[in-house]
């Protein structure tokens, strides 16, 4: 399929929302529509909207007016429909079934003559087959976590790491107001970003990553230390895949029926709960949680959205079909969505961000 022949593409937003979704939406129809002449189907949902009839809608330029700022993303989205593993229950046993034939269909009957899929790793991986069945697919990555490796950084994890600051700020006096140990833990699943930013940002005195394993005896002497120099007060910031050495990352749920079946969390409260057994201090526990994930996007992030929706638009233009548009600083570029899903990017232990914390006194745990 060549721009000539492009009459109409689809868009679809999968996985987790994060900030800027909306943003990238509206770029991309406006491309389409002014650029290309093209008509544009909103898919809901995500995958599920491919899956499932009356869930496609026209979007067109006046519905995408006003919402550049907007958080969430106003297509819906699902991390629960991987049309090649599509789950659901029968007399309540979960069964798995590849639906991607429906999801052909779906595409035809629609008039969808390319896709736009806006979404993380899972997502991106769903876009890779799609496009090794001929579908004419390109990516654009998305996710607070920033932990595609392809891709400078992604969109989301600014204004993440923008809400995670503001709140551990207001942490922090009343941590100081009761002489407090705060633990704070963030998102970020299997990576750090944005423990170690938001931590940086915010002043915090211990940050813990799952790239770096701690050991609760350092935490325990750190805080000693500073409350015999006088600090009653100190700030953990935890990513929630934060590990101890030799232990394992804390899983909140399994849950069975989602793409992604791990769902971690609860070291910020172990962690509050051995401060205060161990040291004479209190300590309390505060879970960010989604709360990263809402709100409007940061000015960085409706920039960086807006120039990957005109970059997807196009790279299916040009026929880049199976490719990913990225992040390479200063321009936007792309890389095959097999490559863009290859490889976590995670934090360096040995990084100039890990080093310049340390110098400053940050404990990482070690
Ligand atoms: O990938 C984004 C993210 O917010 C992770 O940081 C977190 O582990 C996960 O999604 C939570 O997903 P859900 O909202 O499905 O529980």
């Amino acid at each position: 399929m060549s721009k000539a022949e492009i009459k109409k593409i689809g868009i679809l937003t999968g996985g987790g929302d994060c900030p800027g979704l909306n943003a990238v939406i509206r770029a991309a129809v406006k491309t389409a529509v002014l650029q290309y002449g093209w008509k544009v189907t909103g898919i809901e949902d995500g995958f599920e909207g491919l899956l499932s009839d009356g869930k496609a809608r026209p979007l067109l330029f006046d519905c995408v007016k006003g919402i550049l700022g907007r958080g969430g993303t106003i297509l819906g989205s699902s991390n629960r429909a991987n049309p090649f593993e599509y789950k659901f229950k029968v007399h309540g046993k979960i069964v798995t079934e590849d639906r991607s034939p429906v999801l052909l269909e779906r595409l035809k009957s629609l008039e969808i003559d390319a896709l736009i899929v806006i979404g993380g790793d899972g997502t991106l991986s769903i876009a890779d087959g799609l496009h090794k069945m001929g579908v004419p697919i390109v990516g654009v990555p998305k996710t607070i976590d920033n932990d595609l490796a392809s891709t400078d950084i992604t969109f989301g994890f600014d204004t993440a790491i923008n809400t995670a600051t503001e709140a551990i700020d207001k942490i922090r006096t009343t941590a100081e107001s009761h002489h407090r140990v705060m633990v704070v833990e963030v998102m970020g699943r299997y990576a750090g970003w944005i423990a170690l930013q938001a931590g940086i940002a915010s002043g915090a005195d211990i940050i813990l990553i799952p790239e770096i394993p701690f050991k609760l005896n350092e935490i325990h002497e750190i805080i000693k230390e500073r409350i015999k120099n006088g600090r009653h007060s100190s700030i953990i910031v935890v990513a929630e895949g934060a590990k101890p050495e030799g232990g394992d990352m804390h899983i909140k749920k399994i849950v069975e029926d989602s793409a992604d079946t791990i769902r971690l969390g609860g070291i910020g409260e172990m962690l509050a709960q051995e401060i205060s057994d161990e040291i004479n201090v209190e300590s309390r526990e505060t879970v960010l949680g989604h709360i990263q994930r809402g709100g409007s996007p940061s000015a960085f992030d409706r920039i960086l959205s807006t120039r990957l929706g005109v970059g997807a638009v196009n790279l299916l233009a040009e026929g880049g079909y199976g490719r990913m548009v990225c992040l390479k600083t200063p321009n936007i570029d792309s890389v095959t969505l097999e490559d863009a899903v290859k490889q976590l990017k995670q934090v360096s232990p040995n990084s100039e961000m890990v080093n310049a914390a340390k110098s400053i006194g940050v404990s990482f745990g070690e």
